[in-house]
């Protein structure tokens, strides 16, 4: 399986990927947005390929820490979506690998992701609110273990705190209710 950046080309497969993957359009237009916001960018946009089908799709777009840690470079991880037919094959887990070693080629300090609370920490985040790391919105309590952290480089977690700053097409309260 080859995974590769996405290009301008590549758009309706993967807004397909985002469409059957979630069962809905919300995602594909949010990535379709997420890539023309230029506050987003830099963007990690990988596809994985399977001859020459691509079945998944990760996306990574720029934040900051808002407060005195606001020289740190921020990522955040999402939407991730496989076909249906390509689930639990390790596709998921290949692109989030994939796309954290060129964010930590890149710099990267911190990545976030609102998720799953059983599917990241497998790939290395853990929950970020009780590290002092807030969300752009408030999360509610029973869902407090979704917004997880991982940091690309040692020593940085419990030494920073504050909260994060996102992409503008993300600053709408629905995108983090859940
Ligand atoms: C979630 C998703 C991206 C995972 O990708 P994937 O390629 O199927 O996952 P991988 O093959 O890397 O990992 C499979 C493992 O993760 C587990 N897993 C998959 N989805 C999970 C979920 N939502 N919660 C917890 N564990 C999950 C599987 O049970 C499997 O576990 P096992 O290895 O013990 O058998 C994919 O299932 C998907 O596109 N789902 C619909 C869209 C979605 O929910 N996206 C994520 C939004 S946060």
């Amino acid at each position: 399986m080859e995974i590769r950046e996405t290009t301008a080309t590549d758009l309706t497969e993967v807004m397909l990927i985002q469409r059957e993957a979630f069962g809905e359009e919300d995602e594909a237009i949010l990535v379709r947005n997420l890539l023309n916001d230029s506050s987003a960018h830099p963007t990690v946009s990988l596809i994985a390929v399977q001859e020459k089908k691509a079945v998944g799709h990760i996306l990574f777009t720029a934040a900051q820490l808002e407060g005195s840690f606001n020289n740190l470079v921020l990522s955040l991880l999402g939407p991730l979506a496989v076909l249906p037919g390509w689930q639990n094959q390790g596709v998921g887990g290949k692109l989030i690998r994939e796309g954290l070693a060129l964010l930590e080629q890149a710099g990267t300090d911190l990545v976030f992701v609102l998720g799953h609370p059983d599917y990241y920490p497998r790939h290395g985040f853990q929950p970020a609110g009780r590290q002092g790391l807030d969300a752009p919105y408030p999360i509610e309590e029973k869902n407090a273990d979704a917004w997880m952290v991982q940091a690309l480089r040692p020593d940085l977690l419990g030494s920073v705190c504050g909260k994060v700053s996102c992409a503008d097409t993300f600053k709408r309260p629905e995108y983090w209710r859940e």
